[in-house]
């Protein structure tokens, strides 16, 4: 028997449990955006953030009964700012996931961190093959960089193009794709015969313009992180290299649709290989495209957007499976080998190594109803990694 000293105990017991279980099923889960909204890669930023703000007006702001919160930081493109911005995150406002990372040094910043307190990194930018490697709570959702290669690494010597000089950024990603475009594309016929890369920051392509028109080439291969691919392709053409026939080529973030407009007839003809393009003909991506320009005005959705926007579904999709814990371990579990339909096609998370699995199109820079888009005219489905598939076997 319970006295009723006891019982009236037990109700007030009871009652606060409730009240805290209650409080915590209203506390809100916290999400730390870390982006580039200052310097050179402010529009990489603004992509990646736009594309995350429209998921989350097309889905609602509550998943598995708990509010979703958005914390967006300015890493200024600083690598310690982003460990300490994430570090702080971590500390003060106990977040639960980070996300973002517009480039490949950012992400690596804060992997340790992610690691260490066992927090998901949903990597949204950063293309570098061993970004995922960094911390066992990574996912990417936005692209692994030496599979952009593939398609343009084929069809170029199909295509009369059979000696290239490549030229990538000087780090991490251009590096990657050097490698795995010299290899794809030696394997298929062609002879890369200079290589050359230039500085990541406040790039002058001139003088290695002029010796990549020296060399003769059939066409110029080019990696230029988000943003650059303009100053480039003027430069190209202010030193009258697509006047002697060499052809410019490359990985489409060069010809990136955020830019394609502002830089003019210049690029029309361009042939690179990517994993999105906001000509993508599917009815999903007209919407999307549509949505996107209607939330952001004088904008045009490009890759990193698209990162932003399938990063917020992997979270929206592994919160549902775990019915709204935010544990690392279960939320990563969640992730791997998810499957979706994206506006960019079908993509999945690997299993096995928590990076993206995607189509990888070959595209013509070209004039459609009186916008330039990258317009797709082959597929390469569902690409891996190849750095780290060779590697796996
Ligand atoms: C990177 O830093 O990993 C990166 C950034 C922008 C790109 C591609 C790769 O377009």
């Amino acid at each position: 028997m319970v006295d009723t000293k006891s019982r009236t105990k037990l109700i007030v017991l009871a009652g606060a449990l409730l009240a805290c279980t209650g409080a915590l099923a209203q506390e809100a889960i916290k999400i730390g955006l870390i982006l580039p909204l200052t310097g050179p890669f402010t529009p990489t930023g603004r992509q990646i953030e736009a594309g995350a703000r429209l998921y989350m007006q097309q889905h609602g702001d509550t998943v598995a009964g708990r509010k979703l919160q958005l914390i967006v930081k300015d890493d200024g493109n600083v690598a310690d700012a982003t460990k300490r911005i994430a570090q702080e995150l971590i500390a003060n406002d106990k977040i639960a996931i980070l996300a973002g990372f517009g480039l490949t040094p950012l992400a690596l910043a804060a992997a340790p961190l992610s690691a260490q307190a066992k927090i998901p990194q949903i990597v949204m930018g950063a293309a570098t093959s061993v970004v995922t490697e960094g911390s066992p709570y990574i996912a990417r959702s936005g692209m692994a960089a030496p599979a952009l290669t593939v398609g343009i690494a084929e069809w170029a010597p199909k295509n009369r193009i059979k000696k290239v000089v490549t030229l990538v950024s000087d780090y991490a990603p251009g590096i990657d794709i050097e490698k795995a475009f010299t290899e794809q594309y030696t394997r298929a016929g062609g002879e890369v015969i200079a290589q050359l890369r230039v500085p990541l920051a406040n790039p002058d392509f001139a003088p290695f313009l002029q010796r990549a028109g020296d060399a003769k080439p059939d066409a110029l291969f080019v990696f230029v992180p988000a943003g650059q691919g303009s100053i480039l392709m003027k430069q190209f053409s202010e030193r009258g290299l697509d006047k002697t026939g060499i052809k410019l080529i490359g990985t489409g973030d060069m010809t990136d649709d955020d830019i394609l407009n502002g830089i003019g007839d210049v690029s029309l003809g361009i042939v690179t290989s990517h994993h999105y393009s906001a000509a993508h003909p599917s009815a999903m991506n007209k919407a999307y495209v549509a949505a996107f320009k209607k939330a952001n005005p004088g904008m045009r959705p490009n890759f990193m957007a698209m990162g932003g926007y399938d990063g917020m579904h992997l979270i929206y999709e592994s919160l549902k499976k775990t019915k709204g814990a935010t544990d690392g371990d279960a939320m990563i579990k969640a992730m791997k080998g998810m499957a979706w339909e994206s506006p960019r096609g079908p993509i999945s998370i690997d299993a096995e190594t928590r990076d993206i699995v995607q189509n990888i199109y070959v595209r013509k820079v070209e004039r459609v109803g009186g916008e330039l888009y990258n317009v797709e005219f082959a597929t390469y489905k569902a690409i891996k990694d190849p750095s780290k598939t060779a590697t796996k076997k």
